[in-house]
Formats: C-alpha cells, sequence, structure tokens
C-alpha cells in the first residue's frame, strides 16, 4: 500500500487517538474555524521539530500555541498577562485573534523560535476544543499547508499537500467557517500592534483596548510569516480590476486561464468563454473569505497559464471587513 494520510471523523475514538499521538511526540492536523493546523505539543521540541521538517518552514518562523482557554494560557505559556489581555481574551476568544506576549522561560525554545514572546489563541471550532480538552495541554501548529503554499480550508486540502506522510491522523471538522488566518496582535509593548490582519478587525480590536498600531513594514523581521509572499498558488496570478481582467484575457489569447470574479458583471462576461474557467466568490467580505482558499487551490490544480483574480474592493477605509483579504491577495499574487 502507498504511503498515506489518514483523514478520520471526529468520533471520540478519533479525538483520543489524536490526543495519544500528541502524548508520544507525534503530529497531527486539526480543523480550526480559520484554518486547518498541524499540530504537536508545545512542551515536547522534537515534535515541533517534526511540524518544521514536514511543512518544509524556517526554523526562524515562530507558532501559534492553541490553547482551552485563557486559564491554560496564563498557567502554561505566558509570563506576563495584563488587564487588555484579559479584556480581549473575554471579547474575542474562543476565536481568530492571536495574542503575542512575554513566554515563560519552560516553553521550548523550539515553540518561538528562539524569541522571548509566545504567540497563543484559543480556537473556535469544536474539534480543535475537543482536542484540547482530551490532550490538556497547549498545542503549537502553524497551518496545515507545505510552507509557502495555500492554508488549507478542509481535511482534503491537507491530505493533498501531505500525501506522502505515511498515516498523518487528519481530523476531519469540514469546511473551515471563517477560511482566513487569525489576525496576530503583538501586546508585549504599550501600544498594541496587529502583525497580521484577519476577520477581527482593527477597530474591533480598538473598541476594547483603544489605540492599535498596524504593522507597516513587511520584512522579514517583524513577523516571519508575514513576508511579501506567501499563501502562494503554483500557477502565476494578478489581482486586477474587472476591466484589466477583460482586457487580460484578449490579450492572452485563447490561452486557458482562471477568473476568480466578485461582480456579476464580470462573471457574466466571461462565463462562456471556452479558456476561461471561472470562479464566482460571493462579494461580503465573510463569504469570500470562506471560499477564497479553496477557489485558489481549485483554480491551481487546473494546470492554468494564469490566475486573474477581481479586486474585491476598491476602499478598504471604508471597508475595513475586506482588509485581510486584500493583505491575502496581495500575498498570492506578489512576485517571487
Ligand atoms: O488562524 C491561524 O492563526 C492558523 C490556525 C491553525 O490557528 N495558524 C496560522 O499559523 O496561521 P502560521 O504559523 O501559519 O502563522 C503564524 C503567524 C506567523 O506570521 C508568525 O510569524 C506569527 O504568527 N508569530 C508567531 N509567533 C510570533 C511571535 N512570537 N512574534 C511575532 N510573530 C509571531
Ligand atoms: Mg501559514
Amino acid at each position: 500500500m502507498s504511503p498515506m494520510p489518514r483523514i478520520l471523523a471526529p468520533t471520540n475514538d478519533a479525538i483520543s487517538l489524536a490526543a495519544e499521538r500528541l502524548r508520544a511526540g507525534d503530529v497531527i492536523a486539526f480543523p480550526t474555524e480559520t484554518v486547518y493546523g498541524l499540530g504537536a505539543a508545545t512542551f515536547n521540541a522534537t515534535a515541533l521539530e517534526r511540524i518544521f521538517a514536514l511543512k518544509g518552514r524556517p526554523f526562524d518562523n515562530p507558532l501559534i500555541a492553541h490553547v482551552l482557554d485563557e486559564t491554560m494560557a496564563r498557567e502554561r505559556l505566558s509570563l506576563a498577562w495584563d488587564n487588555r489581555c484579559t479584556a480581549l481574551a473575554a471579547r474575542f476568544w474562543p476565536g481568530p485573534l492571536t495574542i503575542i506576549v512575554p513566554k515563560r522561560a519552560e516553553v521550548p525554545k523550539r515553540a518561538t523560535a528562539g524569541l522571548d514572546t509566545i504567540a497563543i489563541r484559543s480556537p473556535d471550532h469544536p474539534v480543535a476544543r475537543e482536542l484540547l480538552r482530551a490532550f490538556g495541554a497547549p498545542i503549537s501548529a502553524p497551518s496545515a499547508n507545505r510552507s509557502g503554499h495555500v492554508s488549507p480550508t478542509s481535511a482534503q486540502h491537507v491530505a493533498s499537500d501531505f500525501a506522502d506522510v505515511d498515516d498523518l491522523i487528519i481530523l476531519d471538522g469540514g469546511p473551515c467557517r471563517i477560511g482566513i488566518e487569525s489576525t496576530v496582535l503583538d501586546m508585549t509593548a504599550d501600544l498594541a500592534v496587529i502583525l497580521r490582519p484577519g476577520s477581527i478587525t482593527l477597530s474591533d480590536i480598538a473598541d476594547v483596548i483603544g489605540e492599535v498600531r498596524v504593522q507597516e513594514s513587511r520584512t522579514q523581521d517583524a513577523s516571519p510569516g508575514t513576508s511579501p509572499r506567501h499563501y502562494a498558488p503554483r500557477t502565476p496570478a494578478r489581482l486586477l480590476s474587472a476591466h484589466d481582467i477583460r482586457n487580460e484575457i484578449m490579450a492572452v489569447r485563447g490561452r486557458p486561464c482562471a477568473v476568480l470574479a466578485v461582480s456579476r458583471g464580470l462573471a457574466n462576461a466571461v462565463r462562456n468563454r471556452p479558456e476561461v474557467t471561472l470562479f464566482e466568490l460571493p462579494a461580503d467580505p465573510a463569504g469570500y473569505g470562506e471560499h477564497l482558499y479553496s477557489a485558489l487551490r481549485r483554480a491551481d490544480e487546473a494546470s492554468l497559464s494564469i490566475i486573474l483574480i477581481e479586486r474585491p474592493a476598491k476602499d478598504v477605509d471604508a471597508e475595513p471587513r475586506w482588509t485581510a483579504i486584500l493583505d491575502r491577495l496581495q500575498r498570492a499574487t506578489a512576485g517571487p
């Protein structure tokens, strides 16, 4: 039999098995409300090394530790946890907000890529929560994709990225409800800083703690996973207006291409063109985020010459819920 991952329905037995695997120092994949994670025990440095090896992840890119609740975060991981963090956890946990705080000395260096801060979040997915309950300790998990590839929003996406990993257990929690990675918020200084935008926006956070800043420099140092090219399909991809996409289709003259459309007008204009494989995405940011990565993956698998993505929003200042999506689209279409 050829080596293959195992997709398991999330029964009590499957969750117990996954927790056992974590205790044994293995890596497993599990669903969250954002994207699937490739998890290992935070307090097992050798197991963490397997995550980096499997993903091909650079060793300087720190991991997010997943916890059941604020108590687990404070008792096991954080060295300092102020009132702002308590207020954020009360409002957004469980949910797609990752909070960076100073770490305890006993947290392995591998969990934070040598940093003395740690990124923590409490996922809002019943399977992730049952797994955390069964395991009883923090689980470090990056998105369950090969490094640099599009994040997975289904168990099948994980299986296709790790098709050669024999016996990798993937808990199947269905398609992810949010579909875009969590908002990453650095709480280690007086002024909170958003390192990665997500579905929880700057103004959502400002409502709870007051002033928040956005990390502008996209350097490798700021937050390694936020390097310009990330979340990328293998097929060249461009982010354009509907008008420019129509011109581009004329210009490529019959070469097969994918169009990710958000407006009816563009979808109708290209629907019957034989060279176009059309993906229609919802025009609201929540629906768009939910379906974006699966559309990108399907477009990528169709072996086309180019993926043309219609820019979904003109003015993010007026529509802040598009910020995270535009961020991911810019990365998916950035040059190498
Ligand atoms: O929604 C999510 O956050 C998903 C699910 C699985 O929870 N996880 C995820 O993990 O997206 P990953 O590894 O793909 O992204 C983690 C991000 C990276 O940009 C990393 O650089 C940043 O968090 N990060 C982690 N720890 C950090 C730290 N101590 N300081 C600064 N950035 C950190
Ligand atoms: Mg990732």
